[in-house]
């Protein structure tokens, strides 16, 4: 299935053959600007506010103005949902740029551009069941990787190595310590303790990952936001990553090295149960 129909810019809702962009765009000369993917089950955002505080934080953090107010943003994207009669399980993709204007790196007097689209998107049951394949990259990433911004080549680059060596992700480590996937947030459980690398300025403090820190006690894990090393990673009892669209996806090797027993351990299927239940979306069957 393609997109819904309507897209929402900065001008209300448009249809979207009627949106067109000419080429002095800053997002597509510079990646100057900053983007958000939510997920969408039947109809509904899941984590919407969420998503929204982390856009105003993106934005801010390059002095880019959102071209809404927060309420009015929600309220628009609720919207657009109904607008396209939205009943699927779908994702909306959002993005603002520092406008169009004639190209010069220094910031341009104009007004930001936005748009938001929809467009179905399953969520990867089967793979949540059976778990992923991982490899290992050089987080070769800026200082600044909480900043969601349009600048992904590193990820791109890394995402695709694992696709080429038939890998679902890339889990990146900088000086020996793992940060977090290509377009995930990595997590360890080592002794029934949860780690994850500590939400700093080098990391994307990700919506799943905070749903999943509150939800860790009440599956009998003690939570500890601390950096880990390749080699804890590679000895811990479960890993999983978490993203809007992976949700807790649980990863069963990494580069061609097993974890655990080469499936999704207890703790990582009682976060998944509870992950649904709070999203209030249907329970997968588990083995
Ligand atoms: N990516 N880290 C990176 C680098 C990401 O790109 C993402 C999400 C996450 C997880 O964040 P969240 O839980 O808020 O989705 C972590 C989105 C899905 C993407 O770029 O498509």
């Amino acid at each position: 299935m393609s997109l819904y129909d309507y897209l929402l810019t900065q001008d209300g809702i448009i249809t979207k053959e009627s949106l067109l962009y000419p080429f002095e765009e800053r997002g597509l000369q510079f990646g100057d600007g900053v983007y958000e993917v939510i997920r969408i089950y039947q109809g509904t955002f899941d984590l919407l506010e969420e998503h929204i505080e982390r856009l105003y934080r993106s934005a801010d953090a390059i002095r880019l103005e959102v071209p809404f107010a927060k309420d009015a943003l929600i309220a628009s994207l609720v919207q657009l949902t109904e607008k396209n009669d939205v009943q699927t399980d779908a994702k909306l993709y959002l993005q603002i740029t520092r406008g169009s204007a004639p190209r010069e790196h220094s910031f341009p007097d104009v007004p930001s551009n936005f748009y938001a689209y929809i467009e179905p998107s399953e969520r990867p049951v089967s793979l949540l069941q059976k778990g992923v394949r991982t490899i290992l990259a050089d987080d070769i990433r800026w200082d600044l990787c909480y900043i969601k911004s349009l600048n992904l080549l590193p990820n791109i680059l890394a995402k695709q190595t694992a696709k080429d060596k038939g890998a679902f992700e890339a889990i990146l480590h900088k000086d020996g310590i793992v940060t977090e996937g290509s377009s995930s947030n990595v997590f360890i459980i080592k002794d029934d303790i949860l780690f994850t690398h500590p939400a700093a300025a080098n990391i994307l403090h990700g919506c799943v990952r905070s749903r999943v820190l509150a939800l860790a006690p009440n599956a009998g894990l003690q939570v500890k936001e601390a950096a880990f090393t390749i080699d804890q990673l590679l000895q811990a009892d479960e890993v999983f990553i978490t993203s809007t669209t992976s949700e807790i996806m649980p990863v069963i090797e990494i580069e061609g090295k097993q974890i655990g027993d080469g499936t999704p351990g207890d703790k990582t299927r009682a976060l998944q149960r509870a992950y649904e239940k709070e999203s209030g979306i249907q329970a997968t069957a588990f083995a």
